[in-house]
């Protein structure tokens, strides 16, 4: 057993997409980051912030996980099918071929947060057809590990010889996705596979991840080892725990399109601006 280090941090920057929801931009495509391609935090009490949302946009060669905390979020794509998502819901899509897509606010005061998630798909799999899966608070299991409560979004769960699996699995890149909440001096270990990439975002207090302290806002990369090691300092901590099997193929990617070569992203363009991305 080896316990990850942190490799690096990074700090999120403040950004702003869709028609001008202000959000906090952790992750943007760092290539030793794979198969994680951006993590976006959205948190704001103020409407101003959130309420254009994500109107109509086209995604393709990628999966997106959004993560509610707080708030309603409706997606209607252009299959027609829609889905409302609540705090402590998720959303799985794998955009594959093509997806055509709105995220709305479905509120106008009150707090929106969460996060979303964008995987990496391997070429053999960019060109699949869309789907995705709307999971309601209830169908993410919630685990009591000692001084932690973790929720299973993706992927496995182990800890003191029960397993809990997440309502996400058969993906390729084999990822998981965890919300760890540590209690006020807190500790978990948790393992993941030594050849998968890594992450722990620290969303409320301050956390360890193996012999680092990171405050609220950070993201450690971490580095070789089979075992996360977190702890909570003097107040509880919160973080997300994400980890995938890096795909190890180039990555070109241009703005909702990421494919393996120009080429593919030259026709990704074409095919929306014909109408045929989705076809
Ligand atoms: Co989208």
């Amino acid at each position: 057993m080896q316990t990850r280090s942190v490799a690096r941090m990074l700090r999120g920057q403040p950004a702003s997409d869709g028609g001008g929801v202000r959000l906090n931009r952790v992750l943007s495509f760092q290539p030793d980051i794979d198969p994680f391609l951006m993590l976006d935090e959205f948190n704001s009490a103020n409407a101003d912030d959130y309420i254009a949302g994500f109107p109509s946009h086209p995604h393709r060669g990628f999966e997106t996980v959004t993560y509610m905390l707080e708030g309603r979020m409706l997606h209607e794509d252009h299959a027609g099918n829609s889905g409302l998502l609540v705090g402590g819901g998720a959303q799985w899509m794998t955009a594959g071929r093509g997806i055509i897509h709105s995220e709305m606010p479905q509120q106008e005061a009150g707090g929106m947060r969460g996060f979303q998630l964008w995987i990496n798909l391997p070429a053999a799999e960019k060109m699949k057809p869309a789907h995705y899966r709307d999971l309601a608070p209830e169908e993410i299991p919630t685990v009591s590990a000692g001084d932690a409560r973790v929720r299973v979004v993706a992927g496995r769960f182990e800890h003191d010889g029960l397993t809990t699996t997440g309502p996400i699995n058969g993906i390729s890149t084999d990822p998981l996705f965890l919300d760890v909440n540590l209690a006020a001096g807190g500790r978990l270990e948790l393992p993941v596979p030594a050849a998968h990439t890594a992450l722990v975002y620290v969303f409320v207090g301050n956390a360890t991840v193996g012999d680092r302290d990171l405050a609220t806002g950070h993201l450690a990369i971490t580095g070789e080892g089979d075992t996360i090691a977190l702890a909570a300092e003097q107040m509880p901590a919160r973080m997300l725990v994400l980890a995938g099997r890096p795909l190890r193929e180039p990555m070109v990617h241009y703005g909702p399109f990421v494919m393996n070569t120009r080429a593919e992203i030259e026709q990704a363009l074409t095919d929306y601006q014909s109408g045929r991305l989705t076809a």
